[in-house]
């Protein structure tokens, strides 16, 4: 018999990346072993350390040899002793672009028991995806300085945008929302809205009153690709206005799709709202090619080496990679097995937990 076998590339990062990542692979050991399949992993030390030691963030072959994998699972870069912007640009960045991860895929649900600071939420209110555009915007580093360091200096950071980038950002948006309807039909419709047979929503969130050359060309593209999906109900709004209905109203969204940077901020706003960067897990999808799945924390540096940071987020990371290799239902056992052990958790806060970080990773396999 032929057994199913996925090959993963594992970055344990730096800070609590590693100890997250620990639990992620043991939740991943076990679910493989009950749903006869193999994980094959290969472990690479990319991160602050390394670079430290070497002066080398990523090279070309490094990246080249990471196309050999189904997928790359990664703990958290960043590094206090290092500068700003090269562990990013240099590891974090260098594998979205050079992977073409156009995706970003950043689920938003509130589990049971899990506290949020909305204080009317229900798990039932907060449940959509966001669709991050993740390869253009103000993300190319394309900008100057001029008369740098003079009082005339001036700075200059491009929102840059092809067609191509945006279309297949919002084409994958639209047909994630036609896989989502299966088991999600209706979200964040009104009843009459559900009599037009309509069977998702997805919003668009952009800033055409100011930015009027990127949006304006998000905006065309998200109308005519809106034409191929009737079904899909639409919606339009402007970032600054998303922040309050995030806060104010999560149950109107279903999936919101937007450009690189506005989803950076929207998606850290919006895991506060289902219990904390400890809960929030992420994909970056090349769906043609290797992705990377990473939790939204980072690398929380002074939790480092404690045992207290929360492993959810990385555990839940672990089931959206199971779901784009295509185990979907060891993908579900895993969300199960959380959902169990979320029950027991005091809090979703690192040290709050009631439990130590290798304590909840054992609690998750149990589940299983
Ligand atoms: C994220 C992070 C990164 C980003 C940083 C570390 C470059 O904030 O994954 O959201 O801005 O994309
Ligand atoms: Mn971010």
């Amino acid at each position: 018999m032929n057994i199913r076998t996925h090959k993963i590339a594992v970055i344990g990062g730096d800070g609590i990346g590693p100890e997250v990542i620990a639990e992620g692979l043991k939740v991943l050991a076990a679910v493989s072993r009950k749903h006869n399949f193999v994980l094959e992993t290969t472990r690479f030390d990319f991160g602050g350390e390394r670079y430290l030691k070497t002066g080398h963030a990523m090279a070309d072959e490094d990246i080249n040899r990471l196309r050999a994998f189904d997928a790359i699972f990664l703990g958290g870069i960043g590094h206090p002793d290092v500068k700003p912007g090269i562990l990013e640009r240099g590891i974090l960045l260098k594998l979205r672009f050079d992977l073409d991860q156009y995706i970003n895929l950043r689920p938003v649900k509130l589990f049971e028991n899990v506290s949020t600071p909305l204080k009317n939420a229900k798990p039932e209110n907060i449940d959509y995806v966001v669709v991050r555009e993740n390869t253009g915007d103000l993300y190319t580093g394309i900008g100057e300085f001029r008369n740098k360091g003079t009082r005339d200096e001036v700075a200059v950071q491009s929102m840059i945008y092809s067609r191509h980038q945006v279309e297949r950002c919002v084409r994958y948006a639209f047909e994630l929302m036609k896989r989502k309807h299966a088991r999600n039909p209706w979200r964040g419709l009104t009843k009459e809205e559900r009599g037009r047979a309509l069977i998702g929503k997805l919003t668009m969130c952009g800033k055409t009153n100011v930015l009027t050359y990127v949006y304006d060309l998000w905006d065309r593209v998200f109308q005519e690709v809106a034409k191929e999906y009737p079904q899909i109900l639409t919606d339009y709004c402007h970032v600054d206005a998303i922040c309050i209905y995030i806060v104010e109203s999560p149950e109107r969204f279903d999936g919101i799709v937007t450009g690189n940077m506005f989803g950076d901020i929207i998606t850290d706003l919006a895991a506060v709202t289902q219990g904390g960067m400890g809960v929030a897990p992420s994909g970056n999808i090349n769906p043609e090619g290797v992705g990377m799945f990473e939790p939204v924390h980072g690398t929380a540096p002074s939790l480092a080496g404690k045992g207290v940071a929360n492993p959810v987020a990385t555990i839940l990371t672990a089931q959206m990679m199971l779901n784009h290799l295509g185990e979907e239902s060891a993908a579900q056992n895993i969300e199960q097995a959380v959902r169990q052990t979320l029950k027991r958790m005091k809090s979703m806060l690192a040290g709050k937990m009631g439990y130590s970080t290798s304590e909840i990773g054992d609690m998750v396999t149990d589940n299983l």
